[in-house]
């Protein structure tokens, strides 16, 4: 809809969004199977191995006018690298200043903070500040209904007569895609969404996993440094929600992979939801191993 409708790219006659340039590995295909080109913006610094705002905000302000950013609205993937509060308003005005589009991708919503409503405070910004959004959200991960694919899109409509134009056409484009899609996962959210006991036992259990999430990065960070693991590892508890950029190279990740069995993708993100108490020692002894045999004495 956005390609076929959004004002500044019917103009120019080139959509194109702009993506962290580390983000879901699959984020920019999605947009190419939709027409959208996907460039890249600085977002990640290896040097710090945390959000890089200046590069990142500099770089959103030199964007011609009425760009197309996607954001995280938190537990960014693959990262696990946010904007803070102060960060979020930053961006939040440059955004109006500049008249971009925010498309707010929310995979996460609770996983960095333990909390709903704070990791989503990005987004509530932005509403606020009345910058064009389009919201997406996947319940796949809060409500572990993987393949159910129930979620939700907001857009923020500048009035309700463009808000009702907005839904003729995305009726007109369900409809497209099929007659008649799946509502079982859909009532599942509904039911607990509309009772307050259920929602606060999901709120308390989404809390509980976060906090999961935390100690097994603490885990690892304080299994690193007690194996005197070269390097610095505060930035693996920094980090939050499901994944982390532990800072490996390609070298050491094939490393990892081919003689210890511990996986994780080249650009050394982690899983964290995937350590657990009988594997954690032994991915910690494993990266120490290969960060040892690299690290020129
Ligand atoms: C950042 C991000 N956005 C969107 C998705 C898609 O989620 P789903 O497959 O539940 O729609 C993922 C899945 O890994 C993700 O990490």
């Amino acid at each position: 809809m956005l390609k076929n409708h959004y004002g500044p790219w019917k103009a120019n006659g080139n959509p194109e969004i702009f993506l962290p340039s580390e983000s879901w590995l699959n984020h920019p295909f999605l947009f190419e199977s939709a027409g959208i080109k996907p460039s890249f913006l600085p977002y990640f610094s290896s040097k710090t191995k945390a959000f890089d705002f200046v590069s990142f905000s500099e770089a959103i302000k030199s964007l011609p006018a009425q760009s197309v950013v996607l954001l995280q609205s938190g537990a960014q993937n693959p990262t696990g690298c946010d904007p803070s509060p102060d960060q979020w308003r930053e961006l939040a005005s440059i955004f109006s200043q500049r008249g971009h589009l925010a498309f707010f991708d929310a995979a996460y919503p609770g996983f960095a903070s333990g909390d709903i409503d704070t990791d989503l405070e990005g987004v509530r910004l932005f509403a606020e500040q009345e910058i064009p959004l389009v919201f997406v959200s996947t319940y796949g991960k809060s409500f572990g209904l993987y393949s159910e694919r129930v979620g939700i899109l907001s857009i923020l409509a500048p009035s309700e007569e463009v808000g009702k134009r907005i839904e003729r056409h995305m009726k007109l484009l369900a409809r497209a895609e099929s007659g008649a899609p799946p509502d079982f996962g859909s009532m599942i959210i509904e039911s607990v969404l509309s009772d307050d006991t259920l929602e606060r036992q999901w709120r308390q259990e989404v809390r509980h996993m976060a906090d999961q999430l935390k100690s097994r990065r603490i885990a690892l960070r304080e299994g690193l440094e007690k194996l005197q693991t070269p390097g610095d590892w505060r930035h693996i508890t920094d980090q939050s929600g499901m994944f982390s950029y532990v800072g490996l190279s390609v070298e050491q990740v094939t490393l990892l992979r081919n003689k210890h069995h511990v996986y994780l993708q080249d650009s050394g993100r982690i899983s964290i939801a995937g350590l657990n108490k009988f594997n954690i020692d032994y991915t910690a002894r494993s990266i120490s191993a290969v960060v040892k045999a690299t690290t020129p004495q």
